[in-house]
């Protein structure tokens, strides 16, 4: 596996891969990897000849006092479990190769990056969506991967890539939990030992407000039970019960329903949904 700090040497490579007519898979992240970030790798590789994975802390997606400066930068870590787990190239740029004209955007997310997530942090899928779009740029691969945990980034990042790059296809995988239904994610190594003992409370709400769903209760009562239990140890951000093709209300269309949510513990914010057939 070669790391790539340019866009120069990894397109040359990229490009030698497909003049030999072979497919790429790409999975971007910010690194601090971890088994989620890994089952995308894992799946990659069942999908394509050559699997391509990014480094890249985004600035553009972060507020102005969220957690930037303390994000995990682990490289060294990644780069051995990337190793183990076999992939092609890494590609880990500089800020300035992939915004070389600065961090301005013109491509902006629909309305569906005003709510859930983006409602409590503003600007927030504006900046996912330019990187990946920058990195579809750069990488040009045939499938690339993402992770239903941050089920609305999927949504919107779909949505970018079927207006400006069609021939990628994407593809999504379920969410890698901890024994305890903890979502792996980066951020959990902010938890305190006594915060992480709390935290698998958040899925025990989601899988009891699945049941409550299939037992059919209605939304509003389903919700709000789940927001008075999770109050209990937690700050909710959100706790919706949508379609989840169009993250709207759920209607007699309604084919598969998606329950998300956001909570603090601390300064900590944990998202986490369940996606489910309406039945
Ligand atoms: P990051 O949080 O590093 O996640 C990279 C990819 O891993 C995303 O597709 C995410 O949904 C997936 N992922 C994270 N935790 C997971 C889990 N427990 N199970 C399965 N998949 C999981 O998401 C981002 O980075 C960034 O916003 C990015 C898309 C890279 C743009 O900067």
């Amino acid at each position: 596996m070669k790391t790539h700090t340019t866009i120069q040497s990894l397109q040359s490579t990229i490009d030698s891969w497909r003049s030999q007519g072979q497919r790429i898979a790409f999975v971007p992240t910010m690194g601090g990897l971890h088994d989620g970030h890994l089952s995308l790798v894992d799946f990659a590789k069942q999908k394509a000849d050559k699997i391509v994975v990014s480094v890249f802390v985004n600035p553009t997606q972060f507020g102005k006092n969220e957690d930037f400066d303390q994000y995990p930068n682990k490289l060294e870590q990644d780069i051995a479990l990337l190793e183990q787990h076999q992939i092609d190239g890494l590609y880990s740029p500089s800020v300035e190769q992939i915004y070389p004209q600065g961090l301005d955007s013109d491509i902006k997310v629909s309305e569906v990056g005003d709510i859930l997530c983006g409602a409590s942090r503003p600007g927030h899928f504006d900046g996912v969506v330019q990187v990946v779009h920058r990195l579809f740029e750069i990488v040009k691969p045939s499938i690339a991967i993402f992770g239903q945990k941050d089920y609305q980034q999927l949504l919107l990042i779909t949505q970018m890539a079927t207006q400006y790059f069609p021939e990628i296809e994407l593809l999504s995988q379920p969410t890698i939990r901890e024994q305890d239904g903890l979502a792996m994610s980066t951020r959990n190594q902010y938890l305190s030992i006594d915060e992480r003992k709390i935290v698998p409370r958040l899925y025990q709400v989601l899988l009891q407000a699945k049941q409550d769903y299939l037992d059919n209760a209605l939304v509003e009562v389903l919700t709000n039970r789940a927001k008075n239990t999770l109050s209990e140890d937690f700050k909710v951000d959100y706790f919706e019960a949508l379609d989840a093709n169009t993250l709207k209300q759920i209607t007699d269309n309604t084919s598969k329903i998606a329950i998300l949510c956001s909570v603090y513990l601390g300064s900590t914010r944990l998202i986490d949904n369940i996606i489910f057939n309406k039945g």
